[in-house]
């Protein structure tokens, strides 16, 4: 489904992304777990055209190559991505919210009857927004606000859903709601998805696949039933370079 090879990229001359490989199978989650700065986010954003420097590599979407495209075709192409600490408009009602993620799209977004579908399609996903639909977007909860977000990504229909940190900045009984959210759309609506995420013992219990970042580079990267959960857990704290780290050896 998301085949990502060789990228390499970054900000300007700073490079954070090192011959980057990640793929996701088709309806299956792949979790890319790292510690804080491992480039976990811009991962997510030079696949969304969204990095302001990318050298080489492929970004192929079902056999379809988007590196080079601007991130407009590619959430043509059929990619959403909902960005870390997203915050919906608060001052818009929940409504409002879920029509500009159309316009992710770019030109014109979406309009008449795949407008009026995108909708319905979000509020049956989501009960509680069809509900909620004239509130203000602030005054939904933490875990409704990240469901909208959520909602907003998906308006325009994507295969491909990523999501940087969906359960950051939440209370932890919201947590395992949001992740639930998360295996639902895999499960339900057959979506392939991109998650990065802090609480990893949650993460791992949704994961197909799993994916150790650590200084711009993948170092890990397979099918999680390969994986022993506290094995990937310490990888993620100490890394390949855990040892040297132990010893004080930096
Ligand atoms: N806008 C930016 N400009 C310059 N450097 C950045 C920017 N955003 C992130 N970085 C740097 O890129 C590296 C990877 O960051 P990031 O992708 O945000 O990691 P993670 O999401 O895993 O915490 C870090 O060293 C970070 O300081
Ligand atoms: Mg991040």
């Amino acid at each position: 489904m998301l085949s990502v090879t060789g990228v390499t990229g970054g900000y300007g001359d700073l490079r954070v992304l090192w011959d980057v490989e990640a793929t996701v199978r088709p309806g299956r989650i792949t979790v890319v777990l790292g510690r804080n700065g491992a480039g976990k986010t811009s991962l997510l954003s030079a696949v969304a055209g969204l990095l302001p420097t990318v050298s080489g590599g492929r970004i192929e979407l079902d056999g379809q190559d988007l590196a080079g495209a601007p991130a407009h075709r590619r959430v043509r192409a059929g990619l959403a991505l909902v960005q870390e600490n997203k915050r919906v408009f608060r001052a818009r009602t929940v409504e409002e919210n879920l029509l500009l993620g159309g316009y992710t799209l770019g030109g014109f977004g979406l309009r008449g009857g795949a407008r009026r579908a995108a909708l319905e399609q979000a509020y049956e996903r989501f009960p509680v927004l069809r509900q909620r639909r004239r509130a203000l977007a602030g005054s939904l909860s933490g875990g409704q606000q990240q469901m909208l977000a959520i909602g907003q990504a998906l308006m325009p229909g994507p295969k491909l859903l990523m999501l940087d940190e969906p359960s950051a900045g939440l209370a932890p009984s919201i947590v395992n709601e949001v992740l639930a959210m998360v295996a639902a759309l895999r499960d339900q609506e057959g979506l392939s998805i991109l998650l990065v995420e802090q609480r990893i013992e949650h993460a791992l219990e949704i994961a197909d696949d799993v994916a150790v970042m650590e200084n711009g580079r993948i170092i890990t990267a397979g099918p999680k039933s390969v994986f022993d959960d506290g094995a990937v857990i310490r990888e993620v704290y100490l890394g390949r370079s855990g040892e040297e780290l132990t010893t004080g050896n930096q």
